[in-house]
């Protein structure tokens, strides 16, 4: 599946692109993205679908839960990461009771588009059907989220748990990813499942499965960007770190402190000139104010 067009630009993600991934089993790549400079990193790196998560609330404005998060919130940092993607697939979460009717879900998600999302994603399986249906009927892009839904289940302090480990549960899922996909969402996040089933739904459903926690069999993996660098202060067991970014950032800031504490930072080396001339007029203008004030 090439990202750039025939004249060697990189194209836009849209749908087909990332369905056609699915077809040729390639795997998708998606990431969240709060803030302009990282949008900017993941867009160039490559990324197919940007997700501005309601996981900003705990990952970045410091909330207990997902369910403190706002729709201004949501607004907010997806004006930011849309300013900072050309490329990727831009992807919002509708926040928690943002789509409590059809019509409040429509109203809430043409919000999020005319900020520049491409899609928006909300959580949950059967009880979902009529706000997806009325959504995809007006022309928005929609992804599902089910198996561990955060603005439902997480309760603050308390570990994520995984779904859909009994046969009843697993069955329940299934139906419930069946059900999105025939009310025309587009995508759908599996959350937190044990990977037998993630392999079951992702291999029953014609629309891109994307995981977090849900095992190798997915079309596609998210993770959330900071568990990838290592900003997240606790280590789960589905997330791969990439980078000890947490570590670093502390050796960064201590070693910055220790120079400035020090003197040797700023250097000589960063400092601007100044004209000899100029330097000695301003010398004398000091002089001769001091000696008008006595
Ligand atoms: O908000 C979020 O980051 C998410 C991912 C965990 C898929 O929904």
């Amino acid at each position: 599946m090439s990202d750039h067009e025939p004249n060697g630009r990189p194209s836009k993600k849209d749908l087909a692109f990332i369905h056609a991934k699915k077809q040729a089993r390639q795997k998708i790549t998606m990431l969240t993205g709060y803030d302009y400079p990282t949008a900017c990193i993941e867009d160039q790196a490559g990324i197919d679908i940007i997700l501005v998560g309601d996981s900003v609330g705990t990952n970045v404005l410091g909330y207990a839960s997902e369910r403190e998060v706002t729709m201004e919130d949501m607004v907010h940092h997806l004006k930011a990461v849309r300013r900072g993607v050309a490329q990727a697939h831009l992807l919002v979460d509708l926040p928690y009771q943002s789509y409590e009717t059809p019509q409040q879900a429509l109203v809430n998600a043409r919000i999020l588009v005319d900020h520049g999302a491409d899609a928006v994603k909300l959580e949950g399986g059967l009880e979902q059907v009529d706000t997806i249906r009325r959504l995809t009927s007006q022309g928005i892009s929609v992804c599902g989220h089910i198996g561990f839904t955060p603005q439902t289940l997480h309760q603050p302090g308390r570990k994520a748990r995984i779904q859909g480990r009994s046969s009843s549960q697993a069955i329940a899922l299934l139906e419930s990813a069946l059900a999105v996909e025939q009310a025309g969402a587009q995508l759908l996040v599996l959350e937190l499942i044990p990977e037998p089933l993630g392999k079951a739904i992702t291999e029953s459903l014609r629309i891109p499965t994307i995981g977090i926690g849900a095992g190798r069999f997915c079309d596609g993996q998210v993770l959330i960007i900071h568990d990838l660098l290592g900003l997240t202060p606790f280590h789960l067991r589905f997330v791969k770190r990439y980078q000890q970014y947490r570590e670093l950032t502390l050796q960064a800031i201590a070693a910055y402190k220790h120079d400035v504490e020090a003197g040797v930072f700023p250097g000589s080396e960063t400092a601007f000139e100044m004209d000899e001339d100029e330097r000695l007029k301003v010398e004398q203008w000091i002089a001769q104010a001091r000696q008008n004030i006595s």
